[in-house]
């Protein structure tokens, strides 16, 4: 079990669930892993540091101001000697002073000064938990890389139901080894993503769309950060909730994504799998298009829109080290895909014939071709996640 042998620096903040914090100890100590806790003080409301200090068999810290906590560990080497931070239970407190980079107390100040990856299992009233500040923080949070467990749905102390429950501590033992486990040959890195359709307005209620359901994209984006790397998804409309530790930029547009595109540079890498509308509507106003009396309907005269991987792959110093594009086909799929390689300046292009009846766009599987300078590999039929997940270490090897 990968806990064996490693060092979890647990942050036990107030809250009824930090009961639960004992069991989730037992737990790492039981597979092996080391525990050093620090308690708030309201986490000390509800466990005492002398019922943390025996379960883990190590010195618990709760005050930054100390002398003998800062002499015999201060804060920062609190944080540098652990392998992995976790706060469970992770307060709306904790969580809103996380977000907003506050550092009052020592679990603030060891969550401020960490340099390694966090974990956090959120635990409140259900209300405080789908509160649009909690929301907020938690996209934030997330958008940062920390990881989140849970919470889980049920009944709570304060007899209402709903979610804000603690993941179960084998959820979160389950959580930390996958963490533990995961290799990183993407950190440090910045990697760019498009996905999903853009909408192009014809007038200020109508837009001229497409298929893409943003699933292939936001996969990738999720793999990407899976590996480490520091994500930006650029996406167009989709229903699709954002990934895990992924800084999301919404648009609308092809024009709008180009402009989010430029502005994320400089990358890494950069994967282009958006459906981007080739054209818009020339003239597309303020004013809603109207019925004619003789019943004629509008001529709508469209215009080339700009083609972002082209225009990205074209930046001069600030083109990413590896620029991948896709390449939707219905026919002659493999042809039309090397020639867009060369045509676009891609180094690899992503080619997958979305005739209908393959069920790829808006599917949630996906046959595709690698088509690089060295040949063109056929992948199996996947689902869009294992797609993403082949891609994402195809490029941490490009990029090692
Ligand atoms: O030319 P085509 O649309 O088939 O090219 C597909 C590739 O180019 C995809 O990677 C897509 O994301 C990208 N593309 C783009 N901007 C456009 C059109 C396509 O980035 N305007």
């Amino acid at each position: 079990m990968s806990v064996a042998g490693r060092r979890i620096l647990l942050i036990v903040a107030g809250g009824i669930a930090a009961y639960k914090a004992i069991e989730l100890i037992r737990l790492i100590r039981k597979s092996g892993g080391h525990v050093t806790c620090v308690l708030t003080r309201g986490g000390a409301q509800f466990v005492t540091p002398l019922t943390l200090q025996a379960i883990s068999e190590n010195r618990v810290f709760k005050d930054i101001f100390s002398l003998s906590d800062e002499n015999e560990m201060g804060h920062i080497q609190l944080s540098r000697a652990a392998d992995l931070v976790v706060v469970a239970p992770a307060t709306a407190d904790l969580l809103a002073k996380m977000a907003a980079g506050l550092a009052d107390d020592l679990a603030s100040t060891v969550l401020l000064a960490t340099d390694k990856r966090v974990l956090v299992a959120p635990a409140m009233n259900v209300r405080m938990w789908g509160h649009a500040a909690t929301q907020a923080n938690m996209a934030t949070l997330r958008a940062r890389g920390v990881a989140v467990v849970g919470p889980d749905e049920g009944a709570m102390a304060c007899n209402e139901w709903g979610a804000g429950r603690l993941a179960e501590p084998a959820a979160i033992l389950a959580a930390i080894a996958a963490m533990l486990d995961r290799p990183q040959p993407l950190a440090g890195r910045h990697v760019l993503v498009t996905s999903g359709p853009t909408h192009e307005p014809i007038d200020p209620v109508r837009y001229i769309a497409n298929r893409s359901s943003g699933r292939q994209g936001h996969a990738i984006a999720a793999a990407l950060a899976a590996l480490g790397a520091r994500v930006t998804l650029v996406s167009g409309p989709v229903a699709m909730a954002d990934p895990a530790g992924v800084a999301v930029r919404r648009v609308e547009t092809a024009a709008q994504m180009l402009a989010a595109c430029q502005a994320a540079l400089p990358a890494d890498a950069a994967v282009f799998a958006a459906a981007v509308a080739d054209w818009r509507v020339a003239g597309a106003g303020e004013r809603k298009l109207k019925k004619t009396a003789d019943g004629a309907p509008p001529a709508l005269a469209l215009v080339a829109n700009p083609d972002i991987l082209a225009t990205i792959a074209a930046a001069g110093p600030l083109r990413p080290g590896l620029v991948v594009g896709f390449a939707a086909e219905t026919h002659d799929m493999l042809a039309h895909a090397a020639a867009k390689r060369v045509r676009k300046n891609a180094d690899w292009i992503v080619a997958n014939d979305v005739s209908p009846g393959t069920g790829i766009m808006g599917g949630t599987e996906n046959e595709v071709h690698l088509v690089t300078g060295a040949g063109i590999e056929p992948w199996p039929r996947l689902g869009k996640e294992e797609v993403a997940a082949r891609l994402a270490a195809r490029i941490a090897e490009a990029l090692a």
